[in-house]
């Protein structure tokens, strides 16, 4: 059993655990978040059975009251209407403020359960049981919550740190390969983004992590865990440049994602295409080497996340990028590494990454 503890200042101290069965102590955990008893389970009807029925049963049988909330799987969920079901949900149930809420799903139920905790009552604690791996390693550390507008992705949340987490990896067993390779992603994106020690173990092993072996699952997710605590607590709500830099090879994904159509590509080989090119980006801008591009290549192919051959118009791909929430005063970002550890977000002239992606086009097969 790992536990790793996350510091933030101005926040109470919490605990994620990392284990195979760490399930198996959650009426423990959660005795200490809901003093009531009194327990709002959120999940989706993929996750529902048997994990979430699983955790519903233990608390049961621990002496909580436990309601089961189930939303459908998918981004869709992350919406006010979900949002406002569950509120009412939470109110028929009578939850009080000594009551917690508890997510078992992925991203999105994580996202959602954690933004309905943190208005519900002006905020209830948060216990976050992340199933997949990209919520293990990224989404339910951190306190981001969110839900999804007409107008864009997650444009309406809140920062609400968890109380807990609880990170079982046993439950990753029935992830498909698909979601399997957008955890991979996260991960890939972290080393690149930590330092050498963490890159260059995650080249090592890149292999077995692909293939799930075990006690390589359990260190990687450690250490994207231990990483992410650590950006997140130099910059909690993302006003001092650091947090910034998890968005590494997501300018360039938001943009594939959505000229694609969503769901064609899966976020995390979007996202590994997104740091393909922003590692090209750099050896114009911060003098990144060919033998970081060449090395993190190699790790994504490696990590079942192959250059994406999706053929579409420059130019359309620049004005997506123009349009996204995070463009600040029409300047595009990016987070750019300069080596294994170093990067930088820089402020790209338009002219410049018009010129990239033609030639990131004219890379590609016929
Ligand atoms: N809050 C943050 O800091 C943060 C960071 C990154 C991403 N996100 C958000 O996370 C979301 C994506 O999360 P995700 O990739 O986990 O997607 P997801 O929650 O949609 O899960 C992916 C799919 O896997 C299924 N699933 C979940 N656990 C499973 C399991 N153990 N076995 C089999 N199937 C399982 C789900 O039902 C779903 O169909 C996005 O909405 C994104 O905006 C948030």
């Amino acid at each position: 059993m790992t536990k790793i503890m996350i510091d933030i200042p101005g926040e109470r101290t919490y605990e994620v655990r990392v284990a195979f069965g760490a399930l198996s102590h959650i009426a423990q955990a959660v005795h200490g978040c809901a003093p009531s008893r009194k327990v709002f389970l959120i999940t989706d009807d993929v996750v529902a059975d048997p994990y979430a029925q699983t955790v519903a049963r233990d608390l049961r049988s621990q002496g909580f009251t436990v309601t089961v909330a189930r939303v459908p799987s998918g981004e869709e969920s992350k919406s006010i209407n979900c949002a406002g079901e569950l509120w009412d949900s939470m109110a028929q149930a009578k939850l009080t403020r000594d009551s917690c809420v508890v997510a078992c799903g992925g991203g999105v139920v994580g996202d959602l359960a954690g933004f309905v905790g943190s208005t519900y009552m002006r905020g209830l604690p948060v216990v976050q049981i992340p199933t997949t791996l990209l919520s293990m390693v990224d989404s339910s550390v951190g306190g981001k919550t969110a839900i999804n507008l007409g107008e864009g992705k997650n444009l309406v949340g809140t920062f609400w740190q968890p109380a807990f987490v609880c990170a079982d990896l046993n439950v990753l067993e029935t992830l498909p390969e698909r979601e399997w390779a957008c955890g991979c992603a996260e991960i890939a994106k972290s080393a690149a983004i930590d330092s050498d020690s963490f890159f260059f173990w995650l080249v090592d092993n890149a292999d077995q992590l692909a293939k799930r072996s075990g006690e390589v699952v359990q260190e990687a997710v450690t250490k994207s865990i231990v990483f992410k605590a650590s950006v997140v607590s130099q910059d909690k709500a993302e006003t001092q440049g650091i947090r910034e830099c998890l968005n590494y090879g997501h300018t360039l994904a938001h943009a594939i994602e959505k000229a694609a159509g969503y769901g064609t590509y899966s976020h995390g080989h979007a996202v590994a295409e997104g740091m393909r090119f922003a590692a090209r980006l750099g050896v114009a801008l911060a003098g990144t080497s060919l033998e970081f591009i060449k090395a993190q290549d190699e790790l994504l192919d490696k990590l079942g996340l192959p250059a994406l051959n999706f053929k579409a118009d420059p130019q359309l791909l620049l004005e997506i990028m123009q349009s996204d929430k995070k463009v600040r005063a029409g300047h595009l970002r990016f987070v750019i590494p300069e080596d294994v550890g170093k990067w930088r977000v820089e402020t790209v002239d338009a002219a410049l990454v018009l010129e990239y992606l033609e030639a990131w086009q004219r890379s590609l097969a016929n």
